[in-house]
């Protein structure tokens, strides 16, 4: 089995006193969720996510060698512009993984960052952005140790991006993506997302993610204060051990196209991460009322049309309404028709799966 430790090189061949990269990677939306972690961003349960494609973060990347090694040094543009408030996340991310790059203090960095999805819109930019990051320092590292394998390349990506933000691994490569242990799903890991091994049915194939701006403000609950609640939780273990549960059936269904089966698997996820929330110490509602008004449309819609149209929610307010590529012309108009009302200032997010990140 592969340990954290396989990742910390030894000796690196070649020399780069300056240059840049530039990576974008997408966002992901989890089906079998990620919620309660052990230390070093160890998740307590496995999760499986839809790689986004439109949702991204383009970053890059500039490096110079420095004088001064003894500390990290960079500058952080957010579209252009220094942004000080996000410093303090890298800082922590820089010493969380210099183990594995040994090389960080020896460069001076800038790293320029910008979304595709417009920003304050409560969608998470932690794991396109953590995902970006990571890529462009594994091009470097690339630089200096030119043999690496591809396989190597992307597993540490995955492994790098997972120490800035935990859903971030998934973001890094696929269309479908498990991160965390699971016995069905041979090389699954707890340290790196693995793309989904086994076979996919075509009803999955350009999965629709239409995302619905609910609420556009602050997060409520920072993701680190929401898996700090599953500690002492009082249903935390049936909860982990169910996650494990809704990922075996889900192997199935990725096989044989249920959607009435993926439905129930991804609509129980959703409401059982709010449950979460909603019977820990201290307790938290995120959903707000528009997200309840737009899932009981989706209910009768589905009931009535049987377009098997469902939802799934992150830590938040906002909804993401999951469909079929050949139901879209009739939940798109649904969408404009029935629940465009409930979104703030009408805004919505039309996406669908992915492959991951890109070199640009
Ligand atoms: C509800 O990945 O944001 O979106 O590791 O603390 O950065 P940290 O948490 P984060 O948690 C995401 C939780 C979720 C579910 C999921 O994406 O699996």
């Amino acid at each position: 089995m592969i340990s954290a430790n396989d990742f910390i090189p030894s000796k690196y061949t070649h020399s780069v006193e300056s240059g840049f990269f530039q990576w974008s990677a997408p966002s992901n939306i989890a089906l079998v969720k990620y919620w309660g972690k052990k230390d070093n961003q160890i998740p307590a349960n496995p999760s499986v996510s839809f790689t986004l494609n439109n949702c991204k973060t383009i970053t890059k990347l500039a490096f110079a060698k420095k004088e001064n090694q003894g500390s990290f040094s960079f500058d952080l543009l957010f579209e252009g512009q220094p942004k000080e408030d996000f410093k303090p996340k890298i800082q922590k991310f820089l010493e969380r993984i210099e183990i594995y790059l040994p090389f960080l203090k020896d460069y001076h960095f800038t790293i320029d960052t910008e979304n595709t999805f417009p920003h304050s819109s409560g969608i998470a930019s932690s794991a396109s952005g953590m995902a970006a990051l990571a890529m462009n320092l594994m091009s470097l590292e690339k630089a200096l140790n030119p043999e690496m394998t591809d396989d190597y390349f992307f597993q540490k990506a995955s492994l790098l991006a997972r120490l800035g933000s935990g859903s971030a691994c998934r973001s890094v490569k696929g269309k479908v993506v498990v991160w965390g242990n699971q016995k069905n799903i041979p090389a699954s890991s707890d340290l790196f997302g693995v793309e989904f091994p086994h076979a996919i049915h075509e009803n999955f194939t350009n999965y629709q993610d239409t995302i619905l701006l609910v609420d556009k403000g602050e997060k409520q609950v920072s993701s680190t204060v929401g898996h700090d609640l599953m500690h002492e939780h009082p249903f935390a273990e049936r909860r982990f051990a169910q996650a494990h549960e809704n990922l075996d059936h889900l192997i199935t269904i990725f096989e044989n196209g249920d959607l009435d089966a993926f439905i129930k698997i991804v609509e129980s996820e959703a409401l059982t991460l709010h449950a979460m929330m909603m019977t820990s110490m201290p307790y938290f509602i995120l959903m707000n009322p528009n997200t309840l008004q737009i899932i009981n449309a989706i209910w009768k819609f589905r009931k009535e049309t049987k377009i098997p149209v469902c939802f799934t929610l992150d830590a938040g307010a906002n909804v993401h309404v999951l469909y079929p590529e050949n139901t879209s012309e009739k939940v798109l108009q649904f969408i404009k028709d029935e629940l465009v009302g409930y979104c703030q200032n009408g805004q919505y997010i039309c996406d669908r799966i992915g492959n991951g990140a890109v070199l640009i």
